[in-house]
């Protein structure tokens, strides 16, 4: 484990257990859609969604578009704003598709809910949401979730796409962050 790193909430494994469970609820929801012509694109929210997002499409088994967005929160604070803004939009439109926004972490839950009023005033066929994590945290907006990995403590957590200031994103697990190292 990571010097940094004071508890593993979820292994490596479990992980990937918990990821290849929604690919394969993905394969079954989407799956005769596909097969009767509609379109599927997989949406990342850069960046810490990219390794979720990676895993899952090849735990997913329908074709699909895989497509990236980034945003940011106005602000300087630790937590969202609520004033969300568009950094990099999606290459490609989304008309009449079905959308599956990955992201890896629902907080306050206003990215979120920025993204899905965002991305319906584009006129997909539908927007379904999956998080890897959900956040045990008080006054979160209430967003539908297709599907949820793991809810987790109110934790610095990192790992697996998270970040604390740029880093740990490439820990193959995901932990509890020593207060040490960010205090
Ligand atoms: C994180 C995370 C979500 C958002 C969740 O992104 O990836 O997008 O915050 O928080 P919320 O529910 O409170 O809105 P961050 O802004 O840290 O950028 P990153 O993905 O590049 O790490």
């Amino acid at each position: 484990m990571h010097k940094d790193i004071r508890e593993i909430l979820f292994t490596e494994d479990e992980i990937a257990e918990r990821v290849a469970q929604i690919g394969g609820e993905l394969t079954d929801k989407y799956s005769k859609l596909v097969a009767e012509g509609e379109s599927v694109v997989l949406v990342c929210v850069l960046r810490g969604a990219a390794i979720f997002m990676a895993d899952l499409a090849r735990a997913t088994e329908v074709p699909m578009e895989m497509d990236y967005m980034a945003v940011s929160s106005y602000g300087s604070g630790a937590k969202s704003s609520g004033v969300v803004r568009i950094v990099k939009d999606l290459t490609a439109s989304i008309e009449g598709k079905h959308v599956i926004v990955a992201e890896d972490i629902l907080d306050t839950g206003l990215t979120l809910q920025f993204l899905i009023e965002n991305l319906q005033t584009r006129n997909p066929a539908s927007v379904e949401v999956v998080s890897l994590l959900r956040k045990n945290v008080k006054g979160q907006a209430p967003i539908r979730c297709l599907q949820i990995g793991f809810e987790c403590p109110d934790e610095f957590i990192v790992g697996y796409g998270l970040d604390y200031a740029e880093r740990y994103r490439n820990l193959p697990y995901i932990g509890v962050l020593r207060p040490e190292v960010y205090r």
